[in-house]
């Protein structure tokens, strides 16, 4: 991470309404950034576009630099002289925070070359030194806007309230490349609406149509955003701040279709701005704006990370009616676990990669995954390519249901990476497509993966009562053969097949049936018996396959033998020779003291129920 890094600013609402105490949104232009670097020189020099020498004989312009860094190195106490190189992509005097960023960024650089933890406190009252020196009275707007990682809300006297945006798609910017005073433009309505009444009104409805678009922005509503902002730049030239350049600029941008387009800043020149919905209308307004003097502001997403809990099936999922569909032949119920989870990163990338555990995978694992993508993104209008970086913190496909906790963080990134918000339901009808157990990982508690026309999770019952599961892992290497291939052939060789299906539909009505009484007995022994029967029917298969190892064995009759002796434990085991007991909190303890015998402390993990997928953080 660049620790100097600061980024250029954009007004999407409210510039002159905000004169008179409404709120203005601004957004930060992560497109445009500034970094600085910062190391030890016979002299004071500074490196950048407009100069490069000595800083004493730095230019009148850079004057808010140089007050910044002799300031920044009294209160560090810097004797040494520095060479302060400055590289910024943000064009200055657009309205877009250049000082601002540049500012930022030396003071950031030069806290950490000191290796001293900067606070925002601090950075913000040195970014106003140079803030005050180039434009008179900064707001701190620029100053906060130029740092901050959302949009932001600014009221004069009142501060800043970041926004936690939801917005998708693009903002186009063009520069009129017309030079235009903002203070005059702001004395000349201080003027108008002393004098005419309907001006005041139309003030007074562009600072509403600013405060009504933070609800716009936070729910992504981008055609209602359009709308206002259509309505916002009528409002503007109302009050004669529009320019001939800047209106036909905004009607081509709607003619192409843009939900919006406005100025944005002082106006009368300056720049414009288009909201555009998609990569197709974007790339239209670019080309009637003659790809000339213009940026472009992703407001997507450019990185989730979420987490998704692994779950183990105490009635089992074995066998597709429809492989194609991924159809169950029967409905399964699940504890999701809260030790053993998956957490993946989407971000923007220049390819499409995978990288599980920190190793890059080749192309069978890589195209089965972005097939799954794929879905999504035949969803939503984002065809860009991404990474995508997950880890579990367990073994990978040893029958500890690592690609259900997998499938399940990966669809719930997706789900925000692509702008979906689809609803947990809907989201487990495309889960299934990378694994039908990964459905069940969405929910928390217990969970049922419905059988259906199209099958779908849901959270039964939210476990929140005395249960607990004891993972006893065996082995950690990846097994030989997959639960999909396992499962297939069961399907089409095994006698006992239609057995296993009668009997798991009876299980699930009777195993719902406990969970709502807590009947842990029967639950348990249910649980333990479909585990059983699954492998039965798998071990008639042919070729036959077989997931025990002498441990399992040795674990389930000592598991047998517990129970016997009183403790409520039952084993299950999924498709690999791992054990899972199902027990209570209260009798962990005694249970894991009593496997000490058996098996290494280091392949016991304690699990209590665990909570549904969520996302971890974006940006
Ligand atoms: C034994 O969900 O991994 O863990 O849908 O083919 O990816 P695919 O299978 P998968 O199978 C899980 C099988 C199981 C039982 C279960 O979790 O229900």
């Amino acid at each position: 991470m660049n620790e100097s890094l600061s980024h250029g600013k954009v007004i999407l609402m409210g510039e002159h309404a905000v004169v008179y105490g409404y709120g203005a949104i601004a957004i930060p232009l992560f497109s445009h950034s500034v970094t600085t670097t910062v190391e030890k020189s016979k002299a004071d020099f500074l490196d950048c576009s407009l100069y490069k020498g000595k800083m004493m004989n730095a230019p009148t312009q850079l004057n808010n630099v140089c007050e910044v860094i002799t300031e920044v190195k009294k209160r560090l106490k810097i004797d040494e002289t520095l060479k302060i190189t400055i590289d910024s992509q943000i064009p200055s005097g657009r309205g877009m925070g250049s000082s601002a960023a540049v500012v930022s960024s030396i003071i950031k650089a030069m806290y950490h070359y000191k290796q001293i933890f900067l606070t925002q406190e601090q950075l913000l009252e040195l970014v106003h030194i140079g803030e005050t020196i180039a434009h008179g009275n900064p707001s701190g707007l620029d100053g906060v806007v130029v740092n901050s990682k959302t949009p932001v809300l600014f009221k004069r006297g009142k501060g800043i309230v970041p926004i936690q945006s939801r917005l998708h798609g693009y903002l186009v910017i063009r520069d009129t490349c017309i030079v235009a005073s903002t203070k005059q433009a702001v004395a000349d309505i201080a003027e108008l609406i002393k004098k005419d009444d309907k001006s005041r009104d139309s003030l007074d409805q562009l600072g509403k149509l600013s405060e009504s678009s933070i609800r716009l922005i936070e729910e992504g509503n981008m055609k209602e955003l359009g709308l206002k902002m259509i309505q916002a730049q009528s409002l503007l030239k109302l009050l004669y701040v529009s320019h001939p350049l800047i209106d036909q600029l905004v009607d081509k941008a709607l003619a192409v279709g843009a939900l919006g387009a406005k100025l944005t800043g002082g106006g009368r020149g300056g720049c414009v701005i288009a909201l555009c919905q998609d990569e197709i209308v974007r790339d239209a307004v670019i080309e009637r704006w003659n790809d000339e003097n213009l940026w472009v502001l992703d407001l997507n997403v450019r990185r989730v990370e979420s987490r998704a809990h692994a779950n183990i099936a105490l009635v089992k999922y074995w066998g597709k009616e429809d492989e194609e569909q991924v159809i169950p032949y029967n409905s399964s119920l699940s504890l999701t676990l809260d030790k053993l989870y998956t957490d993946t990163i989407i971000e923007t990338s220049d390819k499409d990669e995978f990288v599980l555990d920190g190793v890059k995978q080749g192309k069978s694992e890589s195209e089965k995954i972005f097939r799954f993508i794929d879905r999504f993104r035949q969803l939503s209008q984002r065809k860009n390519y991404i990474r995508i970086a997950s880890v579990n913190n367990f073994p990978t496909a040893a029958g500890l249901a690592s690609s259900a906790s997998g499938f399940a963080a990966l669809a719930t990134a997706a789900n925000r990476y692509f702008n979906l918000n689809l609803s947990k339901k809907k989201l487990s009808e495309i889960t299934r497509f990378g694994s039908g157990s990964a459905t069940r990982s969405l929910f928390g508690g217990f969970v049922i993966w419905q059988k259906d026309e199209i099958p779908y999770a849901y959270e039964f019952d939210s476990a929140d009562w005395d249960i607990a599961m004891i993972v006893v892992i065996i082995n950690r290497e990846k097994k030989d053969v997959s639960s999909k291939e396992a499962m297939r052939r069961t399907v089409y060789t095994s006698p006992y097949y239609p057995a296993w299906v009668e009997n798991a539909q009876i299980d699930i009505e009777n195993i719902k049936k406990a969970i709502k009484k807590h009947d842990f007995k029967v639950l348990g022994e249910i649980t333990q018996s479909n585990a059983l029967r699954m492998h039965a029917s798998m071990m008639a298969a042919i070729p036959p396959i077989i997931y025990f190892q002498p441990q399992t064995l040795t674990v389930l009759r000592f598991v047998d033998e517990l129970n016997k002796r009183g403790l409520e434990c039952y084993a299950t085991m999924d498709a690999g020779p791992n054990v899972k007991i199902l027990t209570r909190q209260s009798q962990v303890r005694v249970i894991v003291d009593e496997l000490a015998s058996l098996i290494d402390q280091k392949g016991i993990i304690i699990c209590n129920p665990g909570e549904g997928a969520t996302i971890l953080n974006e940006s």
